[in-house]
């Protein structure tokens, strides 16, 4: 056998900005590059490339990466050769004018064309100058990527991408394209690789992952639950869970699962963004707060140990205050475990962002802060519940304390005990007896 020489080693620091599905690319790009022999850098200073990736769900968000991009600017002085790609949402969205913008940049590739890097990276290296690539080749995307070669004890893995429910405050449609659903075969195929490699925990992303439909070869049609429970039969995988679904998606077949797949967790992300059928209305939601509250009903029965967690936001366009008080009075009858909540902001070339009525800055600064001393409280609620309760937790990963390690409850909670790192990778019982803001502390029995 001819052996190949390895590459020179050069590092690359990436910074991920976003959602779950971005940290899942990051890891992707990493995989990536590393056979062009990068490997990872603690930081900027330290890295041949680095790679933001980012997004542009809110203002803020996008407005971090030039921040960064001015830090980066300043490094580069020193380090000529360092390479500066820009990747994820703000570069689908802004393309050549974020080029323009920030001439720092060498590379920008877009959510769905960043299995193109090794490829742009070897153009520039040869012919100079800058690369972009922002097109929606999603059918070769995961085709063209290595194996996933990294795994913590809890593994993302995108089994569907892009959206089709163009809500009206929302630039996900745009950024990631049209929904696209991955095959069952090589989710499974994933799914081993990643147990094999040390996943106890898979967790099942999409922008609206119950809207997965994965065609398999013989031209049948999956849905998340028959994924669910393909993977239930990976034997060493002890936990499922999904993120995040849609409303109008949360079929039978899904809600059965939270009763039958015993691997399936109970807890359930499920975005309302308002308790007001106006708003819902007027933000392309397709339901009305009765229809989430009957869904919510209806996965409660089939699990009543479920913990429901939500996204919301405040001050829509048009929110009255009457809206505002239908979203209190939803909350107040759900009890959410744990949730987001925003301020509405205005996205550039999103419909809501066009309307007349937009709600004043001090008025959303008054109901984020009313929303969220009430969803505070239930989460307290919610997590006292815990004290004095055994939970099944799956331990991820050392803790701060010698000694000591972290892992998951079943409903998300970090859990903090004294034990083994042999128990890193496995189930363990804890009795809770503390509780900070966020996280529990126990004993393992
Ligand atoms: N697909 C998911 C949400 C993805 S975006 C769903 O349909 O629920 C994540 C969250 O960001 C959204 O649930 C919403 O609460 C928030 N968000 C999206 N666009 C926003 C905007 N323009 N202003 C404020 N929050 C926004
Ligand atoms: Fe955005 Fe709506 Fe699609 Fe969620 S369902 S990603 S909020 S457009
Ligand atoms: Fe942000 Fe794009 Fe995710 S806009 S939330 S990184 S899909």
């Amino acid at each position: 056998m001819k052996s190949l020489k390895p590459p020179p080693m050069k590092k690359l620091f990436v910074k991920t900005y976003g959602c779950q599905m971005n940290a899942y690319d990051s890891a992707r790009i990493a995989d990536l590059l590393a056979p062009l022999g990068y490997g990872a850098a603690t930081g900027p200073e330290e890295a041949d490339m680095v790679v933001l990736n980012t997004c542009h769900i809110r203002e803020k968000a996008a407005e971090k990466v030039y921040s960064e991009l001015g830090t980066l600017r300043a490094l580069k002085q020193d380090k000529k050769d360092m390479l500066v790609a820009v990747a994820g949402c703000v570069a689908q969205a802004e393309g050549e004018l974020m080029l323009k913008r920030a001439p720092v940049i060498d590379l920008l590739v877009g959510p769905q064309s960043y299995h193109r890097l090794p490829e742009m990276i070897a153009k520039i290296s040869r012919a100079g100058g800058k690369a972009l690539q922002t097109d929606f080749p999603a059918l070769e995307k995961f085709d063209a990527l290595p194996q996933a070669q990294t795994s913590g004890v809890s593994a993302f893995l995108t089994v569907q991408e892009g959206c089709d429910k163009f809500c009206t405050f929302c630039v996900v449609p745009y950024t990631r394209g049209p929904e696209h659903s991955r095959a069952p075969e090589a989710l499974l195929a994933e799914a081993k690789a990643l147990v094999d490699g040390g996943a106890r925990e898979i967790v099942l992303l999409g922008q609206n992952v119950n809207a997965y439909r994965g065609h398999d070869a013989n031209g049948k049609i999956w849905s998340l639950a028959r994924l669910c429970e393909a993977l239930a039969r990976i034997e060493r995988l002890a936990r499922i869970r999904y993120t995040t679904s849609h409303p109008r998606d949360m079929t039978a077949d899904l809600i059965d699962a939270h009763r039958d797949n015993e691997k399936l967790m109970p807890f359930l992300h499920l975005p309302v963004q308002s308790g007001s059928d106006t708003v819902l209305a007027a933000m392309n939601r397709q339901h009305r707060a009765e229809d989430y509250l009957r869904t919510i009903e209806r996965i409660r029965d089939a699990r009543p140990d479920i913990a429901l967690s939500s996204d919301f936001i405040v001050g829509f366009p048009g929110e009255s205050d009457a809206d505002f008080e239908a979203t209190m009075e939803l909350v107040r009858q759900v009890k959410f475990a744990q949730t987001f909540s925003f301020k509405y902001s205005k996205r550039p070339g999103t419909p809501a962002a066009a309307a007349q009525k937009q709600i004043s800055e001090k008025v959303k600064d008054e109901r984020l802060q009313a929303l969220q001393r009430l969803l505070l409280e239930q989460q307290d609620a919610f997590n006292d519940a815990q004290l004095g309760q055994t939970l099944e937790v799956l331990f991820e990963k050392p803790g701060r304390e010698a000694g000591q390690l972290v892992g998951r409850s079943p409903w998300l909670h970090p859990v903090h005990a004294k034990a083994d790192a042999s128990m890193i990778g496995r189930l363990g019982k804890v009795r809770v007896e503390r509780r900070t803001a966020n996280s529990l502390k126990g004993a393992l029995v």
